[in-house]
């Protein structure tokens, strides 16, 4: 039997690869901390090289030109990525568990035991040799025409979209990002020190174990730069009445219930299963808002409420998160842009008429596709003369002088997921 950690990297592989699914961000539930730690960092550098691995396989094979079942794919992208580039997983360990992952019916493809376990052990021969090799071939195998549309995105508002610039933005976004946290009780633990540059942001210390019972007493949570720094917007309002109308997990909500604790929060989440994760999120953090189960649209058609402050949060590509989620060039076929920018406009067109007059309506997608968010920018100022640019956030996140109504801070400079937020307020 293959270990939990090949496992579930096997699993979330098979999700990618298979049914064009992201890596769920619970797939490592079930495992301890030390196969955690293991299965990530191999799907990690299975998803960031997974073009690379296959090249290096293909030529290797009698009949080049068929493809490979997927399962035999997964097998021999684990078993090389362990040779290659884990120097502290032993050659027999990472041979023989990734021959096992082969000869498994659901997992693997038994029929290519044989040829997974001989193209594995030629490989172990000469591991150095085999990194070699495969970091010489062209960084580009790894990545997809989406890729190189989202990088472009990232640094064309900044004047920076040069060759030598891409260049340096994919290689950034190769580093596994580091987690970003917020104290919401007591003191931070041990393992995490103050983020130098972003007041009220914690990091984890280099070696220090993941501080997974913190997290889970409520005392904390995970919290990426970008959201810390888009959520610590400069307003002088007080709002009496808040919506946050794309909500779970409640990152935002949080923030929102802690900086606000007298005003009362409304959280509407359309997914049922993700509904119940934010009503436990926020219980355990003693956040209280009350959460709406529903499309925000209908939910906006049918309340009599107005709100002083509304964030959307929208659902989009995710094209800002490429970093933590490396499976995301591989699946962007399956991204329907077109339909996600119409939807991220009939959210906004139906938040504008429950906006409070001196209300803040915050925009944000976790995205660097000018069609999920400039395109909106130029469309709210064409079509909505009662709304006016509100500059909430300091000049530099949008690379502007004093402060600035769009939160876009620059991808070569700056830690944290790519992120495109507007601010409005109502006249
Ligand atoms: C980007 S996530 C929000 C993240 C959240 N604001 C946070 O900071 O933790 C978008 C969420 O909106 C939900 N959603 C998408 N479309 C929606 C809609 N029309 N009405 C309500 N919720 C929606 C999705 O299920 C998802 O949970």
């Amino acid at each position: 039997m293959p270990t939990p950690s090949r496992i579930a990297a096997s699993r979330a592989l098979h999700a990618v690869f298979g049914s064009g699914h992201r890596v769920s961000d619970r797939w490592d539930l079930g495992l301890s901390t030390e196969d955690a730690g293991l299965a990530q960092a191999l799907l990690g550098l299975c998803l960031r090289h997974w073009g690379r691995l296959q090249a290096y396989v293909k030529p290797k094979l009698k009949d080049q030109s068929r493809n490979l079942p997927l399962g035999s794919q997964v097998a021999l992208a684990i078993g090389f990525a362990q040779l290659a580039w884990m120097d502290g997983v032993a050659a027999h360990a990472a041979v023989n568990e990734a021959v096992e992952l082969a000869a498994d019916p659901g997992l693997g493809f038994p029929p290519h035991r044989g040829l997974v376990n001989a193209l594995l052990r030629r490989g172990a021969e000469n591991r150095q040799q085999l990194r070699a090799h495969l970091d010489a071939l062209p960084a580009s195998l790894d990545r997809t025409p989406f890729v190189d549309a989202v990088l472009e995105a990232a640094l064309e508002p900044h004047h920076a979209a040069g060759k030598a610039q891409i260049e340096a933005l994919w290689a950034k976004l190769q580093v596994p990002p580091h987690p970003a946290f917020r104290v919401l009780r007591g003191d931070a633990p041990p393992e995490l020190d103050a983020d130098p540059h972003l007041e009220g942001c914690w990091s984890l210390r280099e070696g220090a174990a993941f501080p997974g019972p913190w997290l889970q007493s409520g005392a904390g949570m995970v919290q990426d730069r970008s959201s810390q720094a888009l959520m610590a917007f400069h307003w002088e309002g007080k709002p009496a009445h808040i919506l946050d109308a794309c909500a779970a997990p409640g990152g935002k909500t949080t923030s929102l219930g802690l900086r606000f604790p007298d005003a009362r929060i409304t959280a509407v989440e359309r997914e049922p299963r993700r509904a119940e994760r934010l009503k436990k999120n926020l219980a355990d953090r003693g956040v209280k808002a009350a959460v709406v189960v529903a499309e925000v649209t209908d939910f906006l058609a049918n309340t009599t409420g107005t709100f002083d402050l509304i964030v959307l949060d929208a659902p989009c590509s995710g094209s800002g998160t490429l970093q933590k989620h490396p499976e995301l060039p591989w699946i962007a076929g399956n991204i329907d842009l077109e339909r996600l920018s119409e939807m991220q406009r009939e959210l906004l067109r139906a938040t504008i008429p429950k906006l409070e007059p001196g209300g803040l309506l915050i925009y944000a997608v976790c995205s660097w596709l000018p069609e999920e968010g400039e395109h909106h920018r130029a469309w709210m100022r064409a079509a909505n003369a009662v709304l006016q640019p509100a500059p909430i956030w300091a000049g530099e996140y949008g690379a502007e002088i004093g402060t600035t109504s769009c939160f876009r801070p620059h991808p070569l400079k700056w830690e944290g997921e790519g992120f495109q937020a507007f601010a409005w307020t109502k006249r």
